[in-house]
């Protein structure tokens, strides 16, 4: 039994607590977190060209459906740690539902912060079903996180934004897993950017592995939403609008050390459209993988830049980061298509239906 125990996945801060900069009275909270599938995807390398190797880290094989997670469980165990009774987020959705989960876990009190009517179906479900105490402001997110970060600084309530420096430490160990996975780190990272706390973390993440074990670095490409990109735009964006609602962010806390991660990596931040978007998520999911709308985004990016002749991938090895599940946010997909058409429970019926009848 102990033998078994010891072999059994233990989370990311089990994992790769050794290489995190946390505090010694961090006391793990987990859910064991991480240990994410990285999927090959040669069909759609195939479709966007050929000629090189795509994989994609699906983040949305957490246990709360997102890569938020891996920070969560982080910076969790670090409040509790140091008797922390209740956090605080400002979210888009998966952040709410990731912190609601790991401060149940913990037996703490989670206040979650959402904007006005944009927060997809099954990030608001989770938010709940795990006992947060939500609210939804008359405001966007950057409206919200102000408002969080100001009330984290007068009470005693731990924020858990990425603002908070061990959600980054806890993310960071995705790029730990890819370059474990691969040998390397591969040539090419895409990924959508938010608040941009994930892109920072994946830097930092693939920069210490380089310095520790020489596993190369990748140039990445961040993704933002045309109609919410702030950091192609080069100022913010007052009333950010997307598709991708998880990404509906006009000023990314991070965004400098975003456009650093790009430039210090030869990589850059671009955006898409809403309909590359919602492409990409059927392309996607045409090949089993089936993410939210915010996921597909990295890649959007990576076909548009190809289309335009702008990356020359002949012989690389890329990874999408695909942040979240595509149950987060049903909605998206109910909207698409009609509703199924309904027969009666009669056999002949069905096979008219599917096979068009002539029984043998
Ligand atoms: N993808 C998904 C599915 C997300 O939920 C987010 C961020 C991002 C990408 C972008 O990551 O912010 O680190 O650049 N969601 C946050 C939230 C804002 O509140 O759940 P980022």
């Amino acid at each position: 039994m102990e033998n078994h125990l010891k072999l059994t996945y233990s989370g990311v801060l089990a994992k790769y607590g050794e290489l995190l900069d946390i505090p010694a009275h961090t006391q793990p909270v987990t859910l064991l977190e991480g240990n994410t599938p990285l999927i090959p995807m040669p069909r759609l390398a195939q479709e966007l060209g050929g000629g090189f190797e795509l994989w994609v880290k699906f983040e949305g094989m957490n246990p709360t459906g997102s890569f938020k997670d891996r920070g969560m469980t982080v910076a969790i165990s670090e409040a509790v740690g140091r008797g922390v009774q209740a956090v605080i987020c400002a979210s888009t959705g998966n952040t709410a539902a990731s912190a609601a989960a790991y401060a149940a876990r913990a037996g703490r009190r989670a206040v979650v912060i959402i904007p006005q009517g944009k927060v997809a179906a099954g990030k608001l479900a989770g938010a709940v079903a795990y006992g947060a105490e939500v609210i939804q402001i008359d405001g966007s997110f950057d409206d919200a996180l102000n408002l969080v970060l100001e009330i984290s600084q007068h009470y005693p309530i731990a924020l858990v934004n990425s603002l908070n420096p061990y959600r980054l430490e806890g993310q960071k160990t995705a790029a730990f897993e890819i370059c474990d996975v691969l040998g390397s780190a591969p040539d090419w990272l895409c990924l959508p950017v938010g608040n941009a706390g994930n892109i920072t973390s994946y830097w930092m993440g693939f920069k210490q592995y380089q310095d520790l074990r020489h596993t190369g670095l990748p140039h990445i490409l961040g993704v933002q939403a045309a109609g919410s990109a702030p950091l192609v735009l080069g100022h913010p964006v007052e009333h950010p609008e997307t598709v991708a609602t998880a990404i509906r962010i006009g000023r990314p806390a991070r965004g400098e050390q975003a456009l650093q991660a790009a430039e210090e990596s030869g990589g850059r931040i671009m955006a898409v459209s809403d309909d590359e978007i919602l492409a990409m998520q059927r392309q996607l999911a045409a090949s089993g993988v089936w993410v939210e709308p915010a996921s597909a985004a990295g890649l959007a990016g990576l076909k548009h830049e190809l289309l335009a002749g702008r990356l020359d991938l002949k012989g690389q090895r890329v990874v999408a980061v695909c942040t979240g599940h595509g149950l987060k946010d049903p909605d998206i997909i109910v909207r698409q298509f009609t509703a199924p058409k309904m027969l009666p429970a009669e056999l002949a019926a069905l096979e008219d239906a599917i096979m068009g009848g002539g029984r043998k």
